[in-house]
């Protein structure tokens, strides 16, 4: 089965509504930059490079009717619908990257009439997911060299089709593997408090016939230490320059457990989720999220006393002496990473 995870399809916004799965795979048909925005903040798109996707569609639909000809009044509203968009979620790089790429167009062609501007920047949000397309294909080959036949590969979260436009960041590693030939297996992180591992990242593997077990979080070290993991691979929502890495909270754990084990430890992602603003991880916001997503079980079931305080940061930041390489479309990046990844980033 064919998996598209956002499109523009019938001058609307079409994205497979994340929070039914596994049970349901719903789309959701969106023609209001407002539902769009609840549908990050929700996670019912996400993941970073799906959504720079979400952003840069998200800046077009927001347009698209406006119905001045006075391109001071269409710049005041791209500007407005850029902040709007830019404040639904902190941390993935792709989302403020989407919305810059979408706006920088619009400021090359200031002169041009405003039917012709919205068809550039249409085409430019198309291009960025053809892009993501061909760029986690590349990911994917260049990872793939990294897999050896027979591995058992531990991932985290869901960095899959589901958190791109249909191929996967760490998991299009996986997919370029299994094509090549190679027996995989893969543990999946359940990824608590969202279950992003167990809910999306179980699906689709399965969906695609790759070999997948979830764990729960707390398992990883045990399975290290049984020799059942030969490598660890994870996604990224923002890379800063010295090469430290936010991705989905739990990923430090892994990284650290691996480095104890001498378990090699990737990071997979596209160039535009580097950061060179960013010179450490400390220059990376870690969104907090709705209490409640810890002290209930996915909105069901309270499992915490009432009123108890509860702490949720939905990333961490895994220092980059902790990661073996950065698998990118651009090729895969080893420490120094201060050096290598301006190197290859500017390429
Ligand atoms: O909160 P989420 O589900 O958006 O978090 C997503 C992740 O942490 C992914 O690993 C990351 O965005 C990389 S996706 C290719």
């Amino acid at each position: 089965m064919k998996i598209t995870t956002i499109e523009w399809k019938n001058n609307k916004i079409r994205l497979i509504d994340q929070t039914k799965l596994p049970h349901k795979l719903e789309y959701l048909d969106i023609d209001k930059l407002e539902d769009l925005w609840q549908a990050i903040k929700l996670l019912k798109v996400r993941g970073a490079p799906a959504l720079g996707a979400a952003a840069a569609l998200g800046v077009y639909l927001g347009i698209k009717d406006l119905k001045t000809k006075d391109p001071a009044v269409f710049n005041k509203e791209l500007d407005r619908v850029s902040h709007y968009i830019a404040g639904s979620r902190p941390t993935a790089r792709n989302l403020f990257w989407g919305i810059e790429k979408i706006c920088s167009v619009a400021r090359k062609n200031k002169g041009k009439d405003l039917a012709a501007l919205k068809k550039l920047l249409y085409e430019e949000a198309c291009r960025i997911i053809e892009n993501d397309k061909s760029s986690c294909r590349k990911i994917g080959e260049y990872g793939s060299r990294l897999i050896k036949d027979n591995d058992t590969v531990l991932t985290i979260c869901n960095a899959g089709i589901l958190a791109t436009i249909d191929y996967g960041t760490a998991l299009g590693v996986l997919y370029r593997a299994k094509e090549e030939g190679k027996k995989i297996k893969v543990f999946s992180c359940e990824t608590r408090p969202l279950l992003q591992g167990a809910r999306l990242t179980a699906w689709e593997l399965n969906q695609k016939g790759v070999d997948v077990t979830v764990i729960c979080d707390n398992m990883a070290a045990t399975l290290m230490r049984q020799g059942k993991i030969n490598k660890v691979i994870a996604g990224a929502d923002r890379i800063a320059a010295n090469g430290d890495t936010a991705n989905k909270i739990g990923t430090y754990n892994l990284a650290v457990l691996s480095s104890y084990h001498k378990i090699p430890f990737y990071i997979a992602a596209p160039v535009s989720t580097f950061d060179l603003r960013a010179q450490s991880g400390k220059d990376i916001p870690i969104e907090e999220r709705d209490p409640r997503e810890v002290s209930e079980l996915l909105f069901k079931r309270v499992i915490a006393p009432k009123g108890v305080k509860i702490f949720n940061p939905a990333f961490d930041v895994t220092p980059r002496n902790l990661i073996s390489a950065i698998i990118t479309d651009k090729g895969v990046i080893r420490p120094p990473y201060n050096l290598n990844i301006k190197r290859i980033v500017r390429l």
